[in-house]
């Protein structure tokens, strides 16, 4: 079937569904303990999980599978429920923040070494030239004297309590930080923050408490650092696919979350060309949409990660995905021109959610459905409306 035909058909199956719109996004996990221990501007929200759980019926024992797991939403949510979960990321701090949300502690252990932390006796460490170069334009000196110092009293530590601290003590820098993230960049302004030493003991305390109320299962969690493009799972193995790619309008992760990803290594992390739709090369596919180069990419990318999906879920088995449309340049011909080889840029609105439904569908998936959870408009210059931006829902059934 064309792209055209599908689109037609496609239609009835749409449909708006806005009063799940905050569902789409981070901001109902700020507030909930442990979803909140790594601030993931890009993730979606614990309830869309559950309610996605619920409507396809997945019980105790399933397995569930996020492939482009971020903050690790999706499985913190199946641990509570007994559900066993697979999650990759090609991005090393989401890998590390999923993986310790998700962990089992000991919370009288954890305890121990912050009293040891605490009281511990200041060192002022040499700080020039030991911290990569945003560092000392996001922090105050006193705040980097603070992350030296706690860093080698924690650097020693197990592994398992080792990384509880690390995600506190890099949870606590960047609230007592000068930065803000906007879209793809980092911005810096400088404001009066807390002191960090005192702000680190306020989130360990915090996150030792939430531990102690959130409801716990004994169920399994893999979570890897690996290209969704290529899944390490058998083939009929998944009951359930929750999952949220990188959006069109795409944003390299390497970079907006480069301090985050210091704490990890204790340096900066080498930028990774594996990202959906990033690398530079030419493609061809889906040639009979018009559509510029990146998009060609990108859905060259998704349309692998998507076969992977089919593959590894058990018949009958759904996958449901938060996409966004995007909004990007390309170069037509130019109709006013005399000029027949001349071209111009212009922006134009991609509908990343039909598109993916249509790659999907020539998979083998039935589109069940797709709900819209958020409209807004696409603008030019900041102020001049181009038409309408969907971020969407796709239910597809294998
Ligand atoms: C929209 S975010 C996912 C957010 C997640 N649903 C949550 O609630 O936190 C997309 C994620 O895809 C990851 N990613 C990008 N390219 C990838 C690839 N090739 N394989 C696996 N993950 C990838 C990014 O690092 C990012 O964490």
């Amino acid at each position: 079937m064309s792209y055209e035909e599908f689109r037609e058909q496609l239609v009835d199956r749409i449909e708006e569904k806005l009063e799940w719109r905050d569902l789409a996004t981070f901001v109902p996990n700020k507030k909930t303990p442990i979803y909140n221990w790594f601030y993931y501007k890009e993730g979606f929200a614990k309830e869309l999980v559950e309610k996605l759980l619920e409507m396809f019926e997945i019980k105790e024992g399933a397995t569930a599978l996020d492939p482009f797991c971020g903050s690790g939403t999706t499985l913190l949510v199946c641990k509570e429920k007994s559900i066993k979960s697979v999650g990759y990321d090609v991005l090393p701090v989401s890998v590390f923040a999923t993986r310790v949300k998700t962990a089992d502690y000991d919370t009288d252990l954890l305890r121990e070494n912050m009293q040891i932390i605490s009281r511990a006796r200041f060192a002022q460490l040499n700080t020039k030239g030991k911290f990569p170069g945003i560092f000392y334009r996001a922090f105050s000196k006193y705040a980097l004297e603070d992350i030296a110092f706690l860093r080698s009293m924690i650097i020693h530590l197990d592994r398992e309590v080792r990384e509880f601290f690390v995600l506190a003590l890099m949870n606590a820098a960047i609230k007592c930080s000068y930065t803000y993230k906007d879209g793809s960049v980092i911005k810096i302004k400088k404001k009066h923050v807390a002191p960090l030493r005192k702000m680190f003991r306020h989130v360990v305390s915090k996150m030792i408490r939430d531990i102690e109320k959130s409801p716990r299962t004994e169920a399994s969690i893999r979570v890897e650092l690996e290209d969704a493009r290529s899944l390490d799972l058998d083939d009929n193995s998944v009951d359930v696919v929750i999952t949220s790619p990188p959006y069109l309008n795409n944003i390299d992760y390497t970079k907006v979350y480069s301090i985050e990803e210091y704490f990890i290594y204790g340096e900066p992390v080498p930028g990774v060309r594996a990202y959906i739709g990033l690398q530079a090369k030419d493609s061809d596919f889906l040639s009979e949409i018009p559509l510029p180069i990146q998009a060609r990419l990108y859905f060259e990318d998704m349309n692998k990660v998507l076969q992977e999906l089919y593959r590894v879920l058990k018949k009958d088995g759904h996958a449901a995905i938060v996409v966004g449309n995007g909004y990007v340049r390309r170069s037509v011909a130019s109709s006013t021109s005399q000029n027949a080889s001349h071209s111009e840029d212009v922006n134009e609105v991609i509908e990343s959610d039909i598109i993916l439904a249509y790659l999907a569908a020539e998979l083998g998936f039935e589109v069940e459905k797709i709900l819209v959870l958020n409209k807004r408009f696409a603008l030019e210059d900041r102020t001049v409306k181009k038409g309408v931006l969907r971020e969407s829902l796709l239910i597809l059934k294998k």
